[in-house]
C-alpha cells in the first residue's frame, strides 16, 4: 500500500509517498526557516501562507520523484495535530480534497506518533513486531518526553518535561546568545571546538527531594530545562563578552548544548534502568544533533541494546514519517479512522 503523506503541522511543508513497510519513495520538504528568521521564531500567519503556496508543487514533486503516478497511490494521510490550526488546516484540506478526486481512502495523523515512527524508515531498521518493548525518547520543539513501545500503537508516557522542550531549550538559550533561530543548528554549529566541559552549567532536576511522583509520573523519568535556562541568562550577565568573543562563545555554546543533552540522558538511563526494553529509539528535531547521537550510542552500548535512530532527515518535521505511520495503522487496521478534525492540542495515543 503506498501513501502520500503530508505535513504542514508548523514551518516545513512536506509531501512523501511510503508503504507499509517505511519504503520511502519520495520525501520533499520545503523548511520556512528563512521566512521566519527575521522575526526569532516561527509566525503562524506567515507559516500558513507559506504552506499554501508551496503545498501544490510539493505535492506535484512528491508523486513525480515516487515514479509511480498518480493512480499508484492507495491513500492520503496528513498531520491532524499537535501543531498550529492554521497550518494543519491546510495540509489537511489538500489532503481532504486529493483523497475526493483520486477516489481513495483518507487518514488523520498524529504528529507525535508519527516523530515515533520515524526510527523505523531507515532502510534495514526492524519493524514494530520485532523490536518491541522499546524506550523511545522524543526530543523535539514543542515536546520531551519518553515512551513505552509496546506494540505498534501501543505507548504509555514514562515521564516528560515539565517546563520547557529540549528544542526550545537550545532556541531560547540561542536567543539569549544572539544566534538565531532554530537554536538547535546554530547551537551545534558554534559549539564546533569549545569545551563542554568549559562552564558546569546545571543538569535537569535536583533529586535531593523525596521521589513523589509529579503529575503521575516517576519523577527520575522527567525533564526540566528552566534551571538551565536561568543560568545561562545569569553567566551572560556575568560575562557579557561572551557575544564579542568567539573562542568564549565556542565554549559557552557547548557547554551549554551538554548540559541540554545531559539533562536528558539521565531520565532517559532511568527509564532503560526501569523497563529493560529490547532495544532504545530517539527521534524529534534535537535527535539531528551529532553531539547528542554519539551520547545516545554510548548510552545503549552501555545497556548493551540496539539504538534506533531516525536518519537526520527524517529528525526534523517531515511527511515521510507521516506516510509511514499511516501506511502502517491501515494495514494493521484498515481505514478506521474518520477522525479529520484539526487538533492543535493532540497528545500522543495512549493505551
Ligand atoms: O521535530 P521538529 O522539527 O519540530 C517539532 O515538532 O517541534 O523539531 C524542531 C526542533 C527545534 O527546536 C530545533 O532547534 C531542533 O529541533 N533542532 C536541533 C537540530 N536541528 C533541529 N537541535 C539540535 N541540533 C540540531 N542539529
Ligand atoms: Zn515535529
Amino acid at each position: 500500500m503506498n501513501v502520500l503523506g503530508i505535513e504542514t503541522s508548523c514551518d516545513e511543508t512536506s509531501a512523501a509517498v511510503v508503504n507499509e513497510q517505511g519504503r520511502v519513495f519520495s520525501n520533499v520538504v520545503y523548511t520556512q526557516i528563512a521566512r521566519h528568521q527575521p522575526y526569532g521564531g516561527v509566525v503562524p500567519e506567515i507559516a500558513s501562507r507559506c504552506h499554501v503556496e508551496a503545498l501544490p508543487d510539493i505535492l506535484r514533486r512528491a508523486v513525480d520523484e515516487a515514479g509511480l503516478g498518480w493512480e499508484g497511490i492507495d491513500a492520503v494521510a496528513a498531520t491532524r495535530g499537535p501543531g498550529l490550526v492554521s497550518s494543519l488546516l491546510i495540509g489537511l484540506t489538500a489532503a481532504r480534497s486529493l483523497a475526493l478526486r483520486l477516489d481513495r481512502p483518507l487518514l488523520g495523523v498524529n504528529h507525535l506518533e508519527a516523530h515515533l515512527y520515524s526510527i523505523f524508515l531507515t532502510p534495514g531498521a526492524p519493524q514494530p513486531a520485532d523490536i518491541c518493548p522499546l524506550v523511545i525518547l522524543l526530543v523535539s520543539g514543542g515536546h520531551t518526553c519518553l515512551v513505552r513501545m509496546e506494540a505498534s500503537g501501543d505507548y504509555t508516557l514514562l515521564g516528560q518535561t515539565l517546563d520547557d522542550a529540549a528544542g526550545e531549550a537550545l532556541d531560547k538559550g540561542a536567543k539569549l546568545l544572539g544566534l538565531g533561530y532554530p537554536g538547535g543548528p546554530v547551537i551545534e554549529k558554534s559549539a564546533i571546538g569549545g569545551s563542554p566541559s568549559a562552564i558546569a552549567f546545571p543538569r535537569g532536576m535536583k533529586l535531593n527531594q523525596p521521589n513523589t511522583p509529579i503529575d503521575g509520573f516517576d519523577r527520575k523519568l522527567c525533564f526540566s530545562f528552566s534551571g538551565l535556562k536561568t543560568a545561562l541568562l545569569y553567566y551572560l550577565k556575568a560575562h557579557p563578552e561572551t557575544t564579542t568573543s568567539p573562542e568564549q562563545m565556542r565554549d559557552v555554546t557547548a557547554s551549554y548544548q551538554e548540559a541540554v543533552f545531559d539533562s536528558l540522558l539521565g531520565p532517559a538511563e532511568a527509564a532503560l534502568k526501569k523497563v529493560h526494553p529490547r532495544a532504545f529509539g530517539c527521534a524529534g528535531g534535537v535527535a539531528r544533533n551529532a553531539r547528542l547521537r554519539d551520547k545516545l550510542n554510548r548510552l545503549a552500548k552501555r545497556f548493551h541494546i540496539p539504538l534506533l535512530l531516525a536518519a537526520p532527515e527524517y529528525c526534523t518535521d517531515n511527511a515521510a514519517m507521516v506516510a509511514a505511520l499511516a501506511a502502517a495503522r491501515a494495514a494493521r487496521d484498515g481505514f478506521t479512522d474518520a477522525s479529520l478534525e484539526a487538533q492543535p492540542n493532540l497528545s500522543l495515543p495512549l493505551a
